[in-house]
């Protein structure tokens, strides 16, 4: 018997930070060495252009600078698909055909649209790409019957609208889809050096990439406590972001050392942060050999590529004949 299916994706926008890895990327591959399912995982370039439509000179490297940062995140090509949407052609059949059965209200009133559009107001996101952006994702998953989907809170009303198209292609014309669950990942948020939400375009963020003397830097230009005037000033480890990165690269017995030291004024947040970039570093070490290993490898990561788009061009196939048998077209 085949496995249940796991599917996500993700925009290549740039190169990843750590929210991006602790958030989802850890996901990924906690699932695929679960090994309950069969993971798959792609690029979702398509939809990197319904809203950079006007400015694509780093799509291409992005595409792959993405898969290199899955792979030194640990995913690995023996258990999991890799690929990219645009490989895929069957997405858009499938998209087209999903388009004529979502009703637009549906589109209009999805939350994370109208977020997206407050959000990036320097972008004209009045197209009709744009709107259809759910439906593309709606494609993605249910092209490959997930199960699963792991996102990010952010990617709720999205999944919630792939289940309704789902539901109502399944009631028109024929039972092939399952409807999809989400799985999210219940991770402390991490927030960029200056507080604010880590995400590139604030230009705070720490990226996976970053280390020696980069990782340094990042790390002691974090904001910590705002109480924290001097060094004789106690501290609030929990509203301190820097406690926050402590708890997922240092070993209990610190983190606790170090919530002690810093409400008594024991430890100085300098000290701190470099104990910190010290942990991060330790923590990154494997993620950075192996990016290494495939920066000097690029033949490897597009051979990981292809692969990848064959398998599941080889499913999509597939389901687009079952989909056209019951659309009848
Ligand atoms: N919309 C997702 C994001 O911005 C990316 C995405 C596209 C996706 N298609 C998907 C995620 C299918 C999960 C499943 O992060
Ligand atoms: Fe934050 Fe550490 Fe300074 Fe406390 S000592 S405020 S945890 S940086």
């Amino acid at each position: 018997m085949t496995r249940k299916r796991i599917l996500s994706g993700m925009r290549p926008t740039g190169k990843l930070h750590l929210g991006n890895l602790h958030g989802a990327l850890k996901n990924w591959v906690d699932l695929q060495e679960r090994g309950e399912h069969d993971c798959y995982y792609f690029v979702a370039d398509w939809h990197a252009l319904t809203s950079d439509y006007s400015d694509t000179v780093n799509l291409r490297d992005n595409r792959i600078d993405m898969v290199i940062d899955w792979l030194s995140a640990g995913l690995d090509p023996e258990k999991s698909t890799l690929f990219v949407q645009s490989s895929v052609k069957e997405h858009a059949e499938l998209f087209l055909i999903l388009s004529m059965i979502t009703p637009l209200a549906w589109l209009e009133r999805n939350p994370t649209y109208k977020e997206m559009r407050a959000e990036l107001s320097g972008k004209d996101l009045s197209t009709f790409g744009f709107l259809g952006y759910p439906v593309l994702q709606a494609a993605d998953i249910i092209m490959y019957k997930a199960h699963g989907v792991p996102v990010g809170v952010d990617q709720l009303p999205h999944v919630e609208l792939t289940r309704e198209i789902a539901r109502r292609f399944n009631f028109m014309y024929r039972e092939i889809f399952p409807l999809p669950e989400p799985r999210l990942t219940d991770f402390p948020k991490l927030l960029g050096i200056d507080g604010r939400k880590m995400s590139k375009s604030y230009e705070n963020s720490i990226y996976i990439s970053d280390r020696g003397d980069v990782l340094v830097k990042k790390v002691a230009a974090m904001f910590t406590d705002p109480q924290r005037m001097r060094r004789k000033d106690p501290g609030r480890p929990e509203i301190c972001n820097v406690y926050t990165f402590h708890q997922i690269y240092s070993p209990a017995e610190d983190v606790d050392r170090i919530g002690v030291e810093c409400r008594n004024a024991g430890i100085g947040c300098t000290d701190c942060k470099q104990q910190l970039s010290a942990r991060i570093a330790d923590t990154m070490k494997p993620v950075h050999d192996r990016r290494d290993y495939y920066l000097h490898h690029p033949d490897e990561v597009r051979a990981v590529i292809e692969c990848g788009n064959a398998r599941a061009t080889r499913i999509a196939r597939q389901t687009m004949e079952e989909v056209r048998e019951a659309v009848k077209i």
